[in-house]
């Protein structure tokens, strides 16, 4: 058996979650492999909505078994809010939530390093979601981590205590910033009873064993892959590999064993945080994208940055993770044009080009394709066919110009506003 993928084709947001459960029911285990809290899902179904960050967002699902991997960073203070969220919505999970021994803890120090850090770089801050990822993903390389197995440890406040000491040495060069860590450590050695109760598993052995007896995995990814750390737009990235290759070693299965990669994009493109974005509207235009689409931070709050669809961007997103189909996701969101645009170049110091460049300058500019709008509500759609004209060949013109097959088109946050275009 393969394991499918299914991740971010943009800088996140793209409405993976509602996908990833809507899918679930033709699998047996949905696994996280990268990123930790920064990430933000949201399902909304029978009226309310969910946001997860750490916990897979097969969890809603009965039947599912789900595994956070080895890739994954965990803050135990978030996870175990997120469990709690799960109680207070009757979700029964403590026999189908597993976690990978090697997963990396965050500790509050990464939190207040991250914070540090972001104060120092002043302007050219990253924008960061402040969650500790990325000096967490530091320590993880300089061998200096914390994973989830060192907390049955009967040394482990003292590994703790080293591994602050060290966070507090080189907190000492950088800025002051608000944050009281005495109480968040109380907090966080509280939470370590919620995670303790979570089975512990070795989670390469597992997930491999799983594909030798025919389990369905559906492998899934957090932010987007213009925020992976060595392909996305550096060093305005998040600090994991978002992309497929991310699987591999975020779970440990072989290359091999990849199935299907299913790449969400949404209708219009979006980015939370600073660094380049070439279809970036700073208009008026930009603003009702961001009304409609309620382009706010499911984890920050923060207003997200919006503009058109991006085809070079696509495109390259596209061969770095081998799709093999696509979904739209937010089309509803383009309701009120009467015009719509589609980027399909770049053209960079008047020269045209279909590259992402290593750096994308500020003076970027796109040519864009215009299309009409459909300029109607899309709620009474139950299927693919029923939607206005104008809408058919927006979908149709974008999966011509990206050579891959667009599956799914959601017209909406709920659970049922998704329309198919072919058997899954
Ligand atoms: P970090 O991963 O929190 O360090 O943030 C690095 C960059 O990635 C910032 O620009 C964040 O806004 C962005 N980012 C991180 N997680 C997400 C996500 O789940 N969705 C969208 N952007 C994200």
């Amino acid at each position: 058996m393969n394991i499918d993928v299914i991740l971010g084709l943009q800088w996140g947001d793209e409405g993976k979650g509602k996908i990833v459960d809507y899918l679930a029911d033709k699998y047996d285990i949905v696994a996280r492999f990268q990123g930790g809290p920064n990430a933000g899902h949201t399902l909304v179904f029978d009226g309310k909505k969910y946001v997860l960050h750490t916990i897979p967002s097969g969890v809603f699902r009965p039947h599912l078994i789900n595994l956070i991997g080895n890739g994954v960073v965990i803050d135990p203070i978030t996870f175990e809010k997120e469990l709690k969220g799960l109680d207070a919505a009757d979700v029964k999970y403590l026999d189908r939530l597993y976690i990978s021994q090697k997963a990396h803890l965050i500790l509050p120090t990464h939190r207040l390093l991250d914070a540090a850090n972001e104060k120092a770089k002043g302007k050219s801050k990253i924008g960061s979601t402040l969650r500790g990822i990325g000096p967490t993903y530091m320590d993880r390389t300089g061998r200096n981590g914390l994973r989830v197995g060192d907390i049955n440890k009967i040394d482990f406040k003292e590994r703790y205590e080293r591994l602050k000491q060290k966070h507090l040495s080189i907190l000492s060069s950088l800025p002051q910033v608000d944050f009281d860590l005495e109480e968040e450590e109380t907090k966080w050695f509280a939470s370590m009873e919620s995670l303790r109760k979570i089975p512990q598993v070795n989670s390469e052995y597992y997930v491999n064993r799983c594909l030798k007896y025919g389990k369905r995995i559906l492998a899934e990814g957090a932010q987007g892959s213009m925020l992976d750390v060595d392909f996305g737009t550096y060093p305005f990235v998040t600090s994991s590999n978002t992309v497929t290759a991310g699987v591999c070693v975020g779970l440990g299965v072989s290359p091999d064993k990849i199935g299907e990669v299913i790449g969400i994009t949404k209708a219009y493109c979006t980015r939370v945080g600073s660094g380049p974005f070439p279809s970036e509207l700073f208009d008026e235009t930009g603003e009702r994208l961001r009304k409609e689409g309620h382009e706010f931070g499911a984890t920050t709050g923060r207003p997200r940055r919006c503009g058109w669809i991006d085809l070079p961007q696509l495109k390259y997103t596209i061969m770095l993770n081998g799709v093999t189909q696509l979904v739209l996701t937010k089309i509803d969101v383009l309701n009120i044009f009467k015009e719509l645009k589609v980027g399909v170049k770049y053209i960079i110091d008047g020269k045209e080009t279909e590259e992402v460049p290593y750096e994308i300058p500020e003076n970027i500019k796109l040519v864009y394709e215009e299309h009409k709008g459909w300029v109607q509500s899309l709620a009474e759609a139950v299927s693919f066919e029923d939607l206005p004209l104008e809408a058919k060949n927006y979908v149709a013109a974008l999966e011509e110009q990206l050579g891959v097959p667009i599956t799914m088109v959601s017209t909406g946050p709920d659970r049922k506003e998704l329309l198919l275009r072919k058997a899954h």
